[in-house]
């Protein structure tokens, strides 16, 4: 059979409020053209993020009744960690509430004034919680990540060559570590090829520096190197994941991604003493080392959420889905990033309203559109994001999918709602900001239409 269906039938529904085009108009209003400021029962399709929105299966609901919620030593822990340690083959393994947590205590004990992390592409919570400590967060993709039209297989790939030019600029001293983040969010959800990660391994190995794995996506990016780098076709996922988590010395994870739960991460330290000082962190602010800032059900569900990940039927139809999504747009002429992500769509706004100057910001005026047409929920990932000190290498707007929360008809929907607007993308219009923060403006940023 061609078609692949969802691997799931569906037990407990939620509704979803429609809209008129008029309300929703007024409703775009009221939250003054930013999207994080719509109440979520206004919207229809929520693409906001793909980061803590999947719906659980019902093992995972019945381990949330399972859950063990003892302050210490929780039967909940030694599930997970007994799932955590059969997946990547590290023994030390602290919870967190989320991936951020992790990223909070991982840089607070490596970074500091005068350090200097280097990346594929840091995501924004790493990036804060780096320079935050003191130190610089550097990133070093390949030249094809920032070409739309460019089916490189992996375009979330590190520049060794960039890398191995930094180490000698900035002295093995001044870096506490190097990162690779999979899939590559910041580049559009674009995977890493194992080859790379074994190249960067390399130049770590002969410079001595420890290398981190920010690996919220770790399965799809595992289901993209299964599909596309020949050494690696028709592995097992689980085989392959490992030969990832195998090359780090430390991984951070946002469990809301490919954890499928909705709250909850995960901090993997190899070093005993380094672990040691992480968990005395950990105590300060999340809660005691087998909990971790989490109720012991979340920690069931977290166990259950990451053995269903690496489930091949699963991530065949997660991956399709996206590739599904992303080819409708292009066959109505909408550019997107190309070849379409892991776990989103990143629209090219500055090709889909070239007549909104970034200055007017193109991808809000985008953003605004869909939900005024469809109620559609999207992101921004261009010059509103960038801040006011930045000008971003593309004008993005970002349709990232949770996972099996919706299917295909709201897919067609979406596609649907993307190639009407395209056809009247005339009509948008560039957007001018009433009042923003310095940093992370996109929050809670406020816009009047021109
Ligand atoms: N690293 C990556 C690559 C991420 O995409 C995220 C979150 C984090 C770390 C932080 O994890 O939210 O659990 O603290 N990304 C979400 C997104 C928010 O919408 O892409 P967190």
């Amino acid at each position: 059979m061609k078609t692949i269906i969802e691997p799931f039938r569906i037990k407990a529904v939620e509704p979803i409020r429609m809209t008129t085009p008029a309300q929703r108009d007024a409703i775009l209003r009221a939250a003054k053209f930013n999207p994080f400021l719509i109440p979520a029962r206004d919207v229809l399709i929520d693409l906001l993020t793909d980061s803590g929105a999947s719906a659980m299966s019902s093992d995972q609901w019945a381990g949330i009744m399972r859950g063990d919620e003892s302050y210490a030593g929780s039967e909940s822990f030694f599930a997970l960690r007994r799932v955590v340690e059969d997946l990547t083959g590290f023994t030390n393994i602290l919870p967190t509430h989320q991936g951020r947590a992790s990223e909070r205590i991982l840089f607070e004990l490596i970074g500091g004034p005068g350090k200097v992390v280097p990346s594929n592409a840091h995501f924004d919570t790493t990036r804060a919680n780096i320079e935050h400590s003191g130190a610089r967060a550097i990133n070093l993709p390949i030249p094809q990540a920032s070409r739309p039209r460019d089916r490189h297989p992996f375009k979330g790939d590190m520049d060794v060559a960039a890398l191995e030019t930094l180490i000698r600029a900035e002295g093995t001293a001044n870096i506490p570590a190097v990162m690779m983040t999979v899939t590559n969010n910041t580049s559009g959800g674009q995977p890493v090829s194992l080859a790379n990660l074994r190249a960067v391994r390399e130049v770590c190995t002969r410079h001595g520096l420890p290398l981190i794995l920010d690996a919220c996506r770790f399965a799809e990016n595992a289901w993209f190197i299964r599909t596309r780098e020949p050494a690696f076709v028709d592995r097992p996922v689980r085989d392959i994941a490992r030969a990832m988590f195998d090359l780090a010395d430390g991984v951070t994870i946002s469990a809301k991604k490919d954890g499928l739960v909705n709250i909850g991460g995960l901090l993997l330290i190899r070093d005993h003493a380094l672990f040691q000082r992480a968990c005395n962190l950990l105590i300060l602010t999340e809660g005691f080392v087998t909990y971790g800032g989490l109720a012991g059900r979340d920690l069931e569900a977290m166990a259950q959420g990451f053995r269903e990940v690496v489930d091949e039927d699963y991530l065949s139809y997660r991956i399709r889905s996206v590739e599904y999504l992303g080819q409708k747009l292009l066959d109505a002429g909408v550019q997107i990033i190309e070849p379409p992500g892991g776990h989103a769509i990143y629209i090219d706004a500055a090709h889909f309203a070239p007549h909104i100057p970034p200055e007017q910001y193109p991808g809000q005026a985008v953003v605004c559109g869909l939900y005024r047409a469809a109620g559609i929920r999207a992101c921004e990932i261009g010059s509103v994001m960038a801040g006011p000190h930045r000008r971003p290498e593309m004008e993005l707007v970002r349709l990232a999918l949770p996972r099996r929360a919706y299917t295909q008809s709201h897919y067609d929907y979406v596609a649907e709602a993307c190639a009407e607007l395209f056809t009247r993308r005339r009509e948008l219009r560039g957007l001018r900001i009433l009042e923003a923060p310095d940093v992370l403006r996109h929050f809670t940023a406020t816009f009047e239409e021109l």
